[in-house]
């Protein structure tokens, strides 16, 4: 029997009889941190005193390029916030490599093909979108606007694309769900209590997401230069919209939602779907070899991601494994495909090497930051027109007909 900490507090009386037998589940939960297991995510005493305000204009954004955003974002952000959304991981090897090898994709376009107006239209798990472009999970959007989860939720409801709520939103994932009433999935970082795994997804089922994102790469928290130079953690006035029901001290739900399952494995990923129903979709598949496993387990969609070189520095850019896990896959579900999404030239390759929707992140969380629920939406609308473009002048009429014959792949050493 599988039951632990949270358990014990949501059902009391009937709980303290199975107290033997899961003594040792418990402690497990409970027990010291492994070295690095908290490192970079832990909320210390007096932490909730700190104040902290991000962006407050709400506007459409004039957008000539992305990395502008990120000039811009800068400039109005305070540092240590502006650092945690900004940096990569380790020697910040794999954030760079995203940006460089994307771009070593080349276009082949098929001139004289007859495309009038290219159809950007898809469907993923059954929720048809008018853009293949989707938000990905991001933490803590308070350090970008006043506005929070709430403004991209609105933003990308608007510009009519599905979004994915992290589980350590500041708003709660019912606030979200209110003002977002189209499809939606909700990201787990997997807990070690497991009936706080349990609340939360059944929240969310609740609350109408229409998928569960495990996020697999992160078991646990991988140091980033910034936030240690800054001595920067996700303040706790910002809000912790997912924490533990029954829970009021704000340290202690912290250390339940940031102490994670170290040793994640398949069978939790399909304990998600066993106890929601609803379709589970991995984030962070850098292999072809943890493809094939998704397939197997009958995982619905395989999400390849590298976390935007922010969890294991070192692995190559997710554009360079994006091939081989599409082989691996084969079209049996279907993929999410991000780090380095920065243009429409960039949403093109990624579909062209397999995926079947990407997700950006920066450059929509900087758009929130520069002009809330309208500046996310600006960004989402920038992507789409310039994928029309790209789309119109490679000669591909709609998102399937893009595929390999419109690249050059650079040859990997
Ligand atoms: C500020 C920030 C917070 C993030 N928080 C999460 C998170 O809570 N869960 C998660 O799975 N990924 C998280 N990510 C990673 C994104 O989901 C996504 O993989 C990444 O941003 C894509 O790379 P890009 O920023 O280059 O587009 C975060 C990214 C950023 C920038």
């Amino acid at each position: 029997m599988d039951v632990q900490r949270r358990d014990f507090l949501l059902t009391g009386t009937l709980a303290a009889a199975a107290v033997a037998g899961s003594a040792a589940a418990a402690q497990s939960a409970n027990a010291p941190a492994a070295p690095g297991e908290t490192r970079g995510s832990s909320i210390l005493p007096g932490d909730e005193k700190v104040q902290y305000t991000g962006g407050t204009d709400v506007k459409r954004l004039k957008i000539i390029n992305t990395a502008e955003l990120e000039v811009e974002a800068e400039k109005i952000l305070p540092k240590g916030g502006y650092g945690y959304i900004f940096g990569g991981s380790g020697a910040e090897y794999t954030k760079a490599e995203n940006l460089r090898a994307m771009q070593a994709v080349g276009l082949e376009p098929h001139f004289l093909s007859g495309v009038l107006k290219p159809d950007l239209s898809v469907t993923i798990l059954g929720s048809k979108l008018p853009f293949p472009i989707i938000v990905p999970p991001m933490g803590g959007q308070g350090l970008a606007h006043v506005s929070k989860e709430i403004g991209m939720a609105q933003g990308s409801q608007a510009a009519g694309t599905l979004m994915t709520l992290s589980m350590q939103s500041n708003n709660s994932l019912e606030e979200v769900a209110a003002a977002h009433p189209g499809p939606k999935w909700m990201q787990l970082y997997f807990p070690a209590d497991r009936g706080y795994a349990r609340e939360v997804i059944m929240r969310a089922k609740a609350a109408g997401y229409t998928a569960i994102v495990p996020t697999i790469d992160s078991t646990l928290a991988y140091p980033r230069d910034n936030n240690i130079r800054n001595d920067f953690r996700i303040p706790v006035s910002l809000g912790k919209g997912n924490a533990p029901k029954g829970e009021p001290d704000p340290v202690k739900a912290s250390t339940i939602m940031n102490r994670r399952k170290v040793d994640l494995n398949w069978d939790d990923m399909v304990w998600i779907k066993e106890q929601t129903g609803l379709p589970v979709v991995v984030k962070g598949v850098m292999s072809p070899v943890t493809a094939k496993q998704a397939v197997e387990r009958g995982i619905d969609v395989v999400w390849v991601s590298n976390h935007g070189g922010r969890a294991l520095d070192g692995v190559p850019a997710s554009i360079s494994v994006l091939p081989r896990v599409a082989d691996a896959v084969n079209g049996r579900v279907p993929i999410v495909f991000d780090s380095g999404i920065r243009r429409g030239q960039d949403v093109f390759r990624a579909l062209a090497l397999g995926a079947n929707v990407v997700a950006c992140g920066r450059p929509v969380l900087y758009g929130l930051a520069l002009g809330g629920n309208l500046g996310a939406q600006s960004v989402l609308e920038y992507l789409r027109d310039d994928l029309y473009i790209v789309m119109q002048l490679t000669g591909t009429p709609n998102v399937k007909a893009i595929t390999r014959d419109y690249v050059v792949q650079p040859r990997v050493a």
